[in-house]
């Protein structure tokens, strides 16, 4: 079996918009086991480290400024194909093509304001969450319905 960690954080307009509860509600729900998780203002270094791949992109300083407008909240997921299925909970990065039932697809209108951001490997997932945890905050346990979501 191909238990994964994803990185994932909801980004500043989704903490305005009061959506942390509905967000962890729906990743709770599928299944993923949340093993690290805190609300922090984050650096613009932090930013620029996690976004670097943009880096010279015409969005890219207003992704940065958003991204430090406020705070967001930070976490990481394991499960059975957790970025897959995290990205998909999640939706099209442009709410415009985000299938309704998805986050974006359900709360967001912009490509920017996007509510929540997932990482796309599970190697660029370790990278971001390094960013913003230390490894001693990821906690190992076993959650009670394992055995029902994996037999
Ligand atoms: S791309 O087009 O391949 O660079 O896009 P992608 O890899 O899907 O992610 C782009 C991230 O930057 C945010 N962002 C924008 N993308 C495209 N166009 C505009 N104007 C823009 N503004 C911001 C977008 O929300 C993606 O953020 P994350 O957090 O990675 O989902």
């Amino acid at each position: 079996m191909s238990v994964e960690r994803e990185f994932i954080m909801i980004k500043p307009d989704g903490v305005q918009r009061q959506l942390v509860g509905e967000v962890i509600s729906r990743i709770e729900r599928m299944g993923l086991k949340i093993v690290a998780l805190k609300i922090l203002q984050v650096t613009r270094e932090q930013v620029e480290r996690h976004y670097a791949i943009h880096q010279g992109k015409e969005f890219y300083e207003g992704l940065i400024k958003y991204i430090t407008s406020g705070p967001v909240v930070v976490m990481v997921v394991e499960g059975w194909k957790a970025v897959k299925l995290s990205r998909k909970l999640v939706g099209a990065t442009n709410p415009v093509e985000a299938a309704p039932g998805s986050i974006r697809g359900d709360f967001a209108l912009d490509i920017q304001r996007n509510i929540i951001h997932a990482a796309d490997s599970a190697e660029n997932a370790e990278m971001e969450y390094s960013i913003y945890f230390e490894e001693e905050e990821l906690v190992s346990y076993t959650r009670f319905d394992e055995v029902l979501l994996y037999g």
